[in-house]
């Protein structure tokens, strides 16, 4: 991956210096995703040091592109930065205005984004809180979210990435870890995640949850539809990885009586 000095690029995307680069990837994709209000965003994340450099881009998906990047003060960090002229504005809201802990849900799209970015930042915090393996939260401006990077040189891999060269016991212990972490956020942390799966865990020193944009706590009132979700995946997945699985059955209603 090459280094890109982030200021000179939120400065050469804004018009103010004449344009370098403009075959590599990563400018590529920041010239496509990132608006004014954007730039502006990381501007003020690396005059503050958060964000020193961008060095790369890890992940481009419908919501959300996730860099690699490093802070001031030396640190790997992972920058998600989500868009704001998303078409899930329906889905967003939908989520957003069924959480306890969101008041004012402002009516445009971005803003609603930002609101989105904030909860995800809570929602890490959080589950740090319940002693949970997850990106460490550094802050958040508008739609950008700045977090612990996973990885070396290279950002850990997911599960998926990762399955074709694991044995039926690591299934076993990752499939205890994995309900380990809905069992200890309902119970402990009264919290779902909502998207537990292969995709959303890296496997690294130890596999560590990523993606908490959709958690939520137990009060909310899609809570139950979210925890009914997160264990039908899992306990599907395992089952078919030959994982010996609990009863779905069994232990949602071990967990809606706890
Ligand atoms: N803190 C992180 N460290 C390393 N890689 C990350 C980190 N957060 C996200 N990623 C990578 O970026 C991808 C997308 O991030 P994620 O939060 O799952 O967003 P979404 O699935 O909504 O696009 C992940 O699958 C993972 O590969
Ligand atoms: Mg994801």
């Amino acid at each position: 991956m090459f280094e890109y000095g982030l200021e000179r690029k939120v400065e050469e995307l804004v018009g103010l210096r004449e344009r370098r680069e403009k075959d590599s990837e990563l400018y590529k994709i920041a010239n496509e995703v990132f608006d004014r209000g954007t730039l502006a965003a990381l501007l003020y994340l690396h005059r503050k040091g958060w964000i020193e450099r961008l060095q790369g881009i890890i992940s481009t998906g419908k919501e959300a592109n996730v860099f690699a990047g490093v802070a001031g003060d030396g640190k790997s960090v992972a920058v998600k930065v989500y868009r704001t002229y998303t078409t899930e504005f329906r889905r967003i809201w939908g989520y957003l205005a069924a959480d306890p802990r969101v008041g004012y849900l402002p009516k445009d799209i971005r803003r609603l984004v930002f609101v989105w970015t904030r909860r995800e930042f809570k929602n890490l915090q959080r589950a740090i809180k319940y002693a949970l393996r997850v990106p460490e939260p550094r802050i958040f401006r508008n739609n950008v979210l700045v977090m612990e990077f996973i990885g070396g040189d290279e950002p850990a891999p997911r599960l998926k990435d990762v399955e074709r060269e694991l044995n039926r016991g690591d299934f076993e212990e990752l499939y205890d870890f994995t309900m380990g972490v809905i069992e200890r956020l309902w119970k402990r942390g009264d919290m779902v995640h909502g998207d537990m799966s292969e995709y959303n865990i890296l496997i690294w020193d130890s596999p560590v949850v990523i993606d908490w944009s959709q958690a939520t706590v137990r009060r909310n009132k899609m809570s139950v539809a979210l925890l009914r979700r997160d264990l039908r995946n899992v306990i599907s997945y395992f089952t078919r990885k030959g994982v010996h699985t609990d009863d779905f059955n069994e232990k949602l209603k071990e967990l809606l009586e706890s």
